[in-house]
């Protein structure tokens, strides 16, 4: 006999919104179900398995535990780590004191990272520059030497620059999980950790140029892209081909006629859709290796808006009197300005 057996469904209430989420769900996944005041996010990715819990950029404050138990928590939580109870109450933005506690995780993070915004090739896309701008400070306080490091070529398309790493873990994930072999990590611990290829050994296989889609700063970056646009000058373009290795789903990044970029798709997170091969991401640079389905949607948030428009309808060059566009709404608008 079939039984109809009703899933259970907890409650949480998010800076006042309130959801109904499966148990297990984490208090992150269910502010993004929200899609309102969502805790940023620099070392969880929602497609690598075990990420998250590294950086503390989510954190929140759980000003209810739950209906049973409705105490508060007493220190604030990090938001990828934590699974809701039924009739938890979270505030992220409506906290002052997590508002001051990511500014000091900013501050943090931004102790050996570089302010090279202007030369660095993440610029545009880069979350802690999102974030440096929305939570930092002006001045540090930090008064040490900083840490620094020599450029590393990993292999023939990738160079790391460990001076610019956050130590999310995210690239060490993504070699674990989608390539066969794992050739780097993190050696060494605390202020001695880094991002390490055991002697600059190559990642060679496949599925390495995803390294670079995944970190959230400019640490790992495209050689074959490095230096040639600043991303705002680029125009982004769903593309797709045949290809027997991966989704071949991408995103040309095209400068004037030239693909200057080939990268992953990204959702509205900032991360990939899925995973590419990097036959697409080196080696397919020709408008011709494509099938163009048009252009990119891109937040207006996001600086790489800066010059592209998104209409909700054609825009007539000129408008006209007459004809094709006399019912065009820009038109009509154009009308009651005139009489
Ligand atoms: S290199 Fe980038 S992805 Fe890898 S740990 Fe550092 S910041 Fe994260
Ligand atoms: S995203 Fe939660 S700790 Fe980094």
């Amino acid at each position: 006999m079939e039984q109809n057996v009703q899933e259970e469904l907890w409650s949480v209430t998010i800076d006042g919104n309130e959801i109904k989420v499966k148990p297990g769900t984490t208090v992150l996944q269910a502010a993004r179900m929200i899609g309102e005041n969502v805790p940023p996010a620099m070392c969880y990715y929602s497609k690598l398995e075990g990420s998250g819990g590294k950086c503390r950029t989510c954190l929140v404050k759980v000003s209810q535990g739950s209906t049973k138990d409705p105490r508060p928590m007493p220190k604030l939580v990090a938001s990828c780590r934590t699974t809701v109870m039924d009739g938890m109450v979270v505030q992220n933005t409506t906290s002052p004191e997590v508002k001051e506690a990511r500014a000091g995780v900013v501050e943090f993070l931004l102790l050996n990272h570089p302010l090279d915004c202007p030369i660095c090739d993440q610029a545009g896309e880069c979350h802690l520059q999102d974030l440096g701008y929305e939570h930092g400070k002006q001045k540090t306080r930090y008064e040490f030497k900083r840490r620094t490091f020599e450029r590393i070529d990993i292999g023939p398309y990738i160079q790391l620059h460990m001076t610019r790493c956050i130590l999310c873990y995210r690239c060490v994930f993504t070699c674990d999980q989608i390539t066969n072999e794992r050739v780097h990590g993190i050696l060494n611990r605390g202020d001695a950790a880094e991002i390490s290829t055991y002697i600059e050994k190559a990642i060679d296989n496949d599925f390495s140029g995803n390294v670079i889609d995944v970190c959230p700063v400019g640490a790992l970056t495209d050689k074959t892209f490095r230096f040639k646009s600043r991303v705002w000058f680029t125009k982004p373009v769903q593309a797709s081909c045949n290809c027997g290795k991966c989704s071949g789903k991408v995103t040309l990044w095209y400068k004037g006629e030239e693909v200057i970029r080939v990268t992953a798709r990204k959702d509205q997170w900032g991360e990939v859709e899925s995973f590419i091969c990097n036959t697409c991401r080196f080696e397919r640079k020709k408008t011709s290796d494509w099938t163009i389905e048009g252009p990119t949607h891109v937040d207006n948030k996001s600086v790489i808006s800066a010059n592209h428009y998104e209409l909700k309808y054609d825009q007539p060059v000129i408008p006209q009197k007459t004809s094709l566009h006399a019912d065009h709404p820009s038109f009509k608008e154009d009308k009651k300005l005139l009489n």
